[in-house]
């Protein structure tokens, strides 16, 4: 490997490169919302009657919807509290430098790429967004989830009545606007057509701070390295992105946090700091 290998890569670039990041729940612990699958990660942790994996899914929904809604409203607390860290601003000064020729495609549903500055029509949040909730008789429509609604303390409590009340509409319980684990990716609710032509004609694609274990990205991947292109995984543990690119001829691990790596990233790809706000 040269001395600085990034430098090296991305030197092959052209003005017209295209950029695609992939940003996953490793991008927020720094903002303080745990992980899916890490040590304290909602997935590993679990509630006293169900493991989160179950109550992510349609089948689940439809047995105990209260349930299922509570779950969420528990995790919105952290989602909503978050604040973006610099990992998030870079991606937003990348944004502003590249323009259409970025695209973010994020699993995350805590909506903090938004909130930190990233367009919505360049951000594609495939799994959802936590802040919507979908409804309709085939739950087709999505729509914000009303002002007022109240969190819930932990992942398995009851449904607080006033919550319940606000996200009925029309007679029927909403659901949440999340992609579950029984489900599959749809176009018109995901944007995932559209994230796979992106990957498809990138030049860069990078992952941030995914384990890799959701079908979309890792087939994104696949897409990026079938067009040739620079593949670059940011993550400080071992994942799937990792092994692939470090078996790839054009690919390389940052092992490091998303904070650390996406500013230097950011500034080896022209892109400034927003000024400071006064
Ligand atoms: N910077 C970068 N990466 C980090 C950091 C950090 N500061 N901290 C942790 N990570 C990495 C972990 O090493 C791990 O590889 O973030 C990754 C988080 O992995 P998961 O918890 O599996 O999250 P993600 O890949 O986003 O999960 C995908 O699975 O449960 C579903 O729909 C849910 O969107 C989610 C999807």
């Amino acid at each position: 490997m040269p001395s600085n290998p990034l430098k090296s890569l991305l030197s092959v670039r052209d003005p017209n490169l295209r950029c695609v990041f992939v940003t996953g729940a490793g991008i927020s612990a720094e903002s303080g919302i745990p992980t899916f699958r890490g040590p304290e990660g909602y997935w590993t942790v679990g509630s006293r009657n169900y493991t989160p994996a179950e109550i992510g899914t349609w089948a689940h929904f439809q047995r105990a919807p209260e349930q299922v809604w509570c779950w969420y409203l528990f995790r919105r607390r952290a989602c909503n509290a978050a604040q973006p860290n610099p990992g998030h601003l870079a991606l937003v000064d990348l944004e502003r430098h590249l323009q259409g020729q970025f695209t973010l495609i994020t699993q995350n549903v805590d909506g903090v790429h938004l909130r930190a500055g990233n367009s919505r029509a360049r951000t594609l949040e495939v799994h959802g967004n936590g802040d919507h909730m979908r409804v309709g008789r085939g739950y087709e429509r999505i729509v914000p989830i009303p002002e007022g609604v109240p969190y819930c303390e932990r992942g398995d409590e009851e449904l607080p009545g006033p919550a319940r009340s606000r996200l009925t509409v029309d007679g029927q319980l909403a659901r949440p606007h999340i992609l579950w684990f029984d489900e599959y990716y749809e176009e018109r609710l995901h944007r995932s057509t559209t994230a796979l032509k992106h990957a498809a004609q990138t030049g860069l694609f990078v992952t941030v701070g995914s384990s890799g274990s959701t079908n979309l990205p890792l087939q994104a991947a696949a897409e990026a390295a079938r067009n040739g292109a620079v593949m670059i995984d940011i993550n400080p543990n071992d994942n799937a992105f990792s092994r692939f690119v470090q078996g790839y001829e054009r690919g390389l691990w940052l092992q490091g946090s998303a904070s650390l790596w996406l500013p230097k990233l950011a500034e080896l790809l022209g892109a400034q700091p927003a000024p400071e706000a006064d």
